[in-house]
């Protein structure tokens, strides 16, 4: 794969680089999108029965189950060379961040150290009444109880409705208008807030590169479009950085 030589130009005088990922970075590991993971059972369900706070409230039960569902499906697979490549990248920057809206935690696992979950994760509970992080819970009950305030357990992620955590949402801004590079992998940027990333990069003079085997919101106004699945263009990219 051929690479525009000013690209590869700018990348070896870059120093801070942010990489925003979406569901396509995992689609190469076979995570299944939301919708995806809809199938038997849970194809009944709309998906504000399933992912808000409402529907919670209203039956915990199947909200917990139906992420028990998807954590084991995510549990199942493995980082793919896209992760791989883009944690591979971090050796060559003296900062390199991710910024993720997937909750599956694979950039974590290919061995990414700075990573911004703007969705946060779906292995990691918290407690629906205390916001208390991290807990595994009390009990046989479903959903487990909260063993500070005995409250409800509920997925770590960002419901729709919900705003994204306010310090994963500064940090991204601030690593977005720091960047010398900003990548673009396997998001269709098409929810807000997340979706202004890459013009608060673009315009405090980041170059934005976009990777995506389909055209995107953002093609217009990125510097470099590699059309390609990103667990091809990245690795590759990575090999022509490690050439120079
Ligand atoms: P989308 O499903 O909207 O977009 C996925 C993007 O990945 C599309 O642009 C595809 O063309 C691209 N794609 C597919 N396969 C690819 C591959 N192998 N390599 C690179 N790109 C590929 O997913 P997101 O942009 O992540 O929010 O959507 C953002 C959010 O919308 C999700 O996190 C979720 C959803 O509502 C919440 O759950 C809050």
């Amino acid at each position: 794969m051929d690479f525009d030589a000013g690209l590869i130009d700018r990348l070896r005088t870059a120093r801070r680089v942010a990489v925003f990922t979406g569901a396509g970075v995992s689609a190469e590991s076979g995570v299944p999108t939301f919708r995806d993971a809809q199938t038997g059972l849970w194809a009944r369900f709309r998906p504000e029965d399933l992912a808000t706070p409402e529907a919670f409230r209203r039956d915990p039960v199947t909200v917990w189950n139906w992420y028990a569902w998807r954590r084991e499906l995510i549990g199942a697979v493995q980082p793919n060379p896209a992760h791989r490549a883009i944690a591979g990248l971090q050796q060559r920057f003296a900062a390199l961040t991710v910024i993720t809206q997937n909750v599956d935690g694979l950039h974590q696992r290919a061995g990414s150290r700075d990573v911004i979950e703007l969705h946060g994760n779906i292995g990691i509970d918290l407690c629906f009444e205390c916001g208390r992080r991290g807990q595994s819970g009390a009990g046989t009950e479903v959903p487990p109880r909260c063993v500070h305030c005995n409250g409800r357990l509920r997925p770590g992620v960002v419901w729709f409705g919900e705003s994204l955590p306010p310090s994963a949402w500064d940090s991204a801004l601030e690593c977005a208008q720091r960047a010398d590079i900003f990548f673009c992998i396997g998001t269709s940027s098409l929810v807000e807030p997340a979706a202004s990333l890459p013009h608060t990069a673009r315009a405090a003079g980041a170059v934005l590169v976009q990777v995506n085997p389909a055209p995107t919101a953002h093609d217009a106004i990125a510097h470099h479009v590699l059309r390609g699945k990103a667990g091809l263009v990245m690795p590759a990219l990575l090999q022509a950085l490690e050439r120079m």
